[in-house]
């Protein structure tokens, strides 16, 4: 089975502060992109791989991916939006699915077949997720209103996988925009399967996950 993965790398980074947009901020003399590529291609599942770039930054993104062998195209306003673009150029052959943020730079290449050995196993759409480590509070503005038992929540990470079918169903759909892919797949009432996530696929999102990738790589070598 082909194993396609998209990569959503166009947003702004606006949490990140003033600057490029996030998937071409450097890490380690590299971009946070070129990071999250190298990784994937250390995946031996993984087949084509297509990049949602910034509009603006396609040219670019084409010139430092050049030795990755990935398909560049522009990404849209919203990372839903970036995925959808990406997903319409995959060819015929793809049968399996993966999204993975750029942002989340210095994912392990074993969650990545984690989740394409669970998608292979027979599930429709898989997610890797680590259990919630702090304790939750619902809040009402600044009064908390009670904690939440944490035992069954989970935090969700990626690559996440899907059948082709099954993530063309749910980005076809009309609906509020989802912060990941496996929440539209929800919304079609299927199952979503969960591998256990890696600590250092992380997102890169806030200034100080900068300071903790440098780390996390200094400790790689
Ligand atoms: N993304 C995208 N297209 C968008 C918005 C986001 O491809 N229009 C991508 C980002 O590049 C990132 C991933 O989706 O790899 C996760 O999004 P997020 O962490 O929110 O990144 P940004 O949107 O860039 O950051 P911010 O929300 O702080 O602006
Ligand atoms: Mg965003």
């Amino acid at each position: 089975m082909t194993v396609a993965v998209l990569v959503p790398a166009a947003g702004r980074g606006e949490r990140l502060g003033p600057g490029a947009p996030k998937a071409l901020r450097e890490l380690a003399g590299e971009t946070l992109l070129v990071h999250a590529v190298r990784g994937l291609r250390g995946a031996p599942s993984v087949g084509p791989i297509v990049v949602a770039a910034p509009p603006s930054e396609v040219g670019q993104v084409e010139q430092l991916l050049a030795a990755y062998d990935v398909t560049v195209v522009r990404g849209g306003p919203e990372r839903q939006d970036s995925v959808r673009l990406a997903l319409a150029v995959l060819g015929p052959d793809v049968d399996l699915v993966l999204v993975h943020d750029a942002a989340r730079a210095l994912t392990p290449p074993a969650v990545v077949e984690a989740v394409v050995a669970a998608l292979r196993a027979g599930a429709d759409a898989v997610v890797p997720v680590l259990p919630v480590t702090d304790t939750v509070k619902r809040v009402d503005g600044d009064r908390v209103r009670v904690t939440v038992d944490r035992s069954d929540l989970r935090v969700a990470q990626t690559p996440q996988g899907f059948r082709r079918e099954v993530l063309a169903a749910a980005h076809a759909q009309a609906g509020p925009a989802a912060t990941d892919d496996a929440a539209l797949v929800e919304r079609l009432g299927l199952t979503v399967d969960t591998v256990p996530g890696s600590e250092e696929a992380f997102k890169v999102t806030r200034p100080f996950d900068l300071l903790m990738a440098e780390a996390v790589l200094r400790g790689r070598d």
